[in-house]
């Protein structure tokens, strides 16, 4: 894990968790470097993006005693994480290792202009118990000032209620492609369809589990960007006995079969690759998973299905 997050961090041109403020600008200014996780920009309550930046010490005081309550005049955002930390995003349970980054640009109502950066830099364990370890930064809207960076309560009181996410709130995963090309699909966010098949939010599940209805089936909703061939990587598991169902993953006119594999346990996850899918064009798309046949207990559990895109060989 961690020699992946160093790869990562030494693409975006430097080797360490704790760059410099001339670094950290720089990767905020060229942030199309990063993975944007959001294919458009994000409504958020008004209340919260005023919120999640720099207070002045009689706005924290104040900050206490707010109730947060939706506003009407919403902004909207766009987030990014290192590319090594994505998949963490995508996932409740996901914990982020050092030298992950996630970054939020908050974009005026009008225009979509740049108004500010927030972002979090995961450190090194004992750095910031309180903050989830992370290092909080704010950055103005041209990427030229770093505004505050460092051990910042006011951020660290209100993004530890998502202590269960590693500080990060994640609320703008959803079945998405990424800018980098990957089409995220978890299990969190599927449509289950039918009697018993659901998502189970427990940590130690965090999948589409109960698949005792082999005529129960489950979709994800995206929207496709870029049209090409990709690769479906399908995470699932399967209780000693119970292996052997065919499963069936169809999307855009396209289908791939497999045996679902006995690991053991239902939650012992294994990622497979089991075929392709080529979109012709950008678009909204629906991917549908369905068993064929169920021989033993249950069909499977399935955490999440990334589509990779094809790379050339
Ligand atoms: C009052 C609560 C609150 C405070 C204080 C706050 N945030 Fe946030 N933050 C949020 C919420 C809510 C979101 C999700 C916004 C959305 O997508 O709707 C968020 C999102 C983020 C994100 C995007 C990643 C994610 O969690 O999905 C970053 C990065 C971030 N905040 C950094 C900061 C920094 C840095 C500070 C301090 C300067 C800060 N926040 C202060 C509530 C807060």
């Amino acid at each position: 894990m961690k020699t992946l997050l160093c790869c990562s961090l030494f693409a975006l041109g430097f080797t360490q968790a704790s760059p410099t403020d001339a670094e950290l600008l720089s990767i905020v200014k060229d942030r199309a470097k990063l993975e944007r996780l959001t294919p458009k920009p994000k409504e958020v309550n008004s209340r919260f993006a005023e919120l999640c930046r720099t207070l002045t010490p009689a706005e924290a005081d104040e900050q206490a005693k707010l109730r947060l309550v939706p506003g009407h005049d919403a902004s909207s955002i766009h987030a990014f994480a290192s590319p090594a930390a994505a998949q963490s995003y995508f996932d409740p349970w996901g914990k982020f290792s050092e030298g992950s980054l996630v970054l939020k640009e908050k974009l005026a109502t009008t225009e979509n202009k740049t108004q500010g950066f927030t972002g979090m830099l995961k450190r090194e364990a004992g750095y910031f118990p309180e903050g989830g370890d992370w290092e909080y930064f704010t950055v103005d809207g041209s990427a030229a000032k770093i505004i505050e960076r460092g051990k910042m309560a006011s951020c660290a009181e209100c993004h530890g209620s998502y202590a269960q996410s590693d500080f990060i709130t994640k609320l703008s995963a959803s079945a998405a492609q990424l800018s980098g090309g990957r089409i995220m699909l978890h299990s969190s966010k599927a449509a289950p369809h039918g009697e018993k098949l659901q998502y189970e939010p427990l940590e130690k599940k965090n999948t589409l589990g109960f698949w005792v209805n082999a005529a129960d089936w489950a979709d994800w909703k995206f929207n496709v960007q870029k049209p090409g061939t990709y690769v479906i990587h399908i995470w699932q598991g399967c209780g000693t006995g119970s292996g052997g169902a065919e499963v069936e993953v169809s999307c855009a006119g396209q289908s791939s079969k497999f045996i679902v594999k006995d690991t053991g346990h239902f939650q012992n996850f294994e990622e497979r690759e089991i075929g392709e899918i080529t979109f012709k064009e950008a678009g909204e798309q629906t991917l549908e998973l369905r068993a064929k046949s169920k021989p033993g207990g249950a069909v499977m559990d399935c955490r999440q299905i990334i589509l990779v895109p094809k790379v050339a060989k």
